[in-house]
């Protein structure tokens, strides 16, 4: 009996944390919700252009989408160089074109209280453009890029304000050749290029 009802308060523990999780973070379909929100409303990130260079044959352009609550928070800062603390709520993405302009994937990032304090409290994840979770959460590969951003909250500047260098790309994704537009931004901008 005592060990039943020990049980029984185990599993109100256990539901209500995973409520509580689901208030602070979102999970991987909700996320993607939000995502779809922010393509159909075309609100760019302030500073970015659709079909802006990318650096590699996978995201030879990339569309920087945000959410109202991004774009009014980048706005009042005038920059994203200017933006260290992206408000809860924030949701970013960048859509993947290839050279054809075929959609490749839609990464996105969303700021949520509490989920990964070291990292910024950013969610992250990788889309297929179907909506298909290819990675969610904290992503380590993700991080660990984003956090040359770490000034800026982890949100990088569109292309050419902030530039990662080519032995940045290679570090991260190797034998992937850089492209050329690219190779020539990084020329023309050689200071943008964030260490
Ligand atoms: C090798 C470094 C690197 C890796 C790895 C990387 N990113 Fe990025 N990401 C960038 C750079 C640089 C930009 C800015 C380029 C642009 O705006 O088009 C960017 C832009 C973004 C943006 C638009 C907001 C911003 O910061 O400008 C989102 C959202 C994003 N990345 C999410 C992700 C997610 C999710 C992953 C992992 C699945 C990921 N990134 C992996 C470097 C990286």
């Amino acid at each position: 009996m005592r060990i039943r009802t020990v049980g029984a308060i185990m599993g109100l523990t256990c539901a209500s944390t995973v409520l509580m999780a689901q208030a602070t973070s979102p999970g991987s379909p909700s996320l993607w919700k939000s995502v779809q929100g922010v393509v159909k409303s075309k609100l760019l990130l302030p500073g970015s252009r659709r079909f802006q260079p990318g650096s590699r044959n996978a995201d030879y352009y990339t569309i920087d989408g945000v959410n109202t609550t991004v774009f009014r928070y980048v706005r009042k800062q005038r920059s994203v160089v200017h933006c260290s603390h992206f408000p809860v709520g924030s949701v970013l993405i960048k859509e993947n074109y290839n050279k054809q302009h075929k959609l490749v994937n839609i990464t996105a990032m969303m700021k949520s209280p509490g989920y990964d304090a070291a990292d910024h409290n950013w969610v992250m994840a990788n889309y297929s453009p179907s909506g298909k979770v290819i990675a969610f959460g904290k992503i380590q590969a993700c991080i660990d890029c984003h956090a040359i951003a770490a000034k800026t909250d982890f949100v990088f500047a569109p292309p050419p304000a902030n530039l990662l260098s080519a032995s940045t790309i290679h570090a991260f994704f190797p034998g992937k050749r850089i492209t050329a537009p690219y190779q020539r931004l990084l020329k023309q901008n050689a200071r943008s290029v964030l260490r």
